[in-house]
């Protein structure tokens, strides 16, 4: 018995980094289906080969999608419940923007990325799971944002990245406070840090070795998809930690 067998999946920022490997990582562990949603179709093609190498009975359905438009969120939801008769247990909200690099202080942040890494790392979350709301409802499911701990601390620099990361952890906390009598539940996750593009970027003088490789931190993901994690609602994990990190917040009544 795999943890995820049977389950039916939707992916953003599947092209590479943290969310390749959580969709090789979902397909290895029994997902039935997987919707990648991402910009580099190269990419995305890429990892949907790598998917049926690990898993050949897997559905996947990979989209090309610019998720800074609501347009194109729209459509990612409905070709993904198309494809999948209308069924989504796991919504994973993983694409981020850094925005510029190297990265300004706040003081000398342009508009445009401020709204553009926004856009891509608090709106678009918001607007995927209300879209996606209403399919996982009736049967439950599992909603997992990804945060960092730049959205637990202000540090000088990662400016709209960071604030980004701190509206989610709000976000997420009244996702599921809203949610706490539905069967979806809502938790978030801080990978850690890990050898990926993104974080190549941001810290572009730093020796990459010392960050985990993102297939490294799967583990929590596949908990909080799994059944497993059915009564877990409004939660703080961090992949690298010990036990997760796992901190539980009230939630308000
Ligand atoms: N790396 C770290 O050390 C670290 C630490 C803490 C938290 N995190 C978080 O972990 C998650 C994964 O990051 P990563 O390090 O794996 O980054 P990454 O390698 O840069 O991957 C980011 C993904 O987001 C997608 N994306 C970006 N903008 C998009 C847009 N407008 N529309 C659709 N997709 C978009 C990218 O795909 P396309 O370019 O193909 O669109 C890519 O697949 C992020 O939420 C990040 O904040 C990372």
């Amino acid at each position: 018995m795999n943890k995820l067998d049977g389950k039916y999946a939707l992916i953003t920022g599947a092209s590479q980094g943290l969310g390749r490997q959580l969709a090789i990582a979902f397909a290895r562990e029994g997902a039935a289906a997987i919707s990648l949603v991402a910009r580099g179709g190269e990419q995305l093609t890429e990892v949907k080969e790598r998917i049926f190498e690990v898993g050949p009975a897997v559905r996947v359905v990979a989209i090309v999608a610019d998720l800074t438009h609501p347009e194109e969120i729209e459509r990612a939801i409905a070709t993904t419940l198309s494809a999948f008769d209308g069924r989504l247990d796991v919504l994973v909200n993983n694409a981020s923007s850094i925005g510029p690099s190297p990265m300004p202080f706040l003081l000398d942040y342009p508009l445009e990325d401020f709204r553009n890494v926004l856009n891509t790392n608090l709106i678009a979350p918001f607007l995927l799971i209300k879209k996606a709301l209403p399919a996982m409802i009736e049967q439950g499911g599992s909603i997992i944002n990804v945060t960092s701990d730049a959205g637990i601390t202000g540090y000088p620099g990662w400016g709209a990245y960071g604030i980004s990361k701190f509206a989610i952890e709000g976000m997420s906390q009244t996702w599921a406070a809203e949610l706490e009598d539905s069967g979806v539940r809502v938790n978030w996750v801080d990978p850690g840090d890990m050898n990926t593009a993104m974080h190549r970027a941001a810290e572009p003088d730093a020796d990459p070795i010392q960050w985990a490789d993102p297939a490294e931190v799967t583990d929590v993901f596949l908990y909080l998809a799994s059944d497993q994690s059915q009564h877990v609602q409004g939660q703080r994990f961090q992949a690298q930690e010990d036990n997760w990190g796992r901190n539980v917040i009230e939630i308000a009544a």
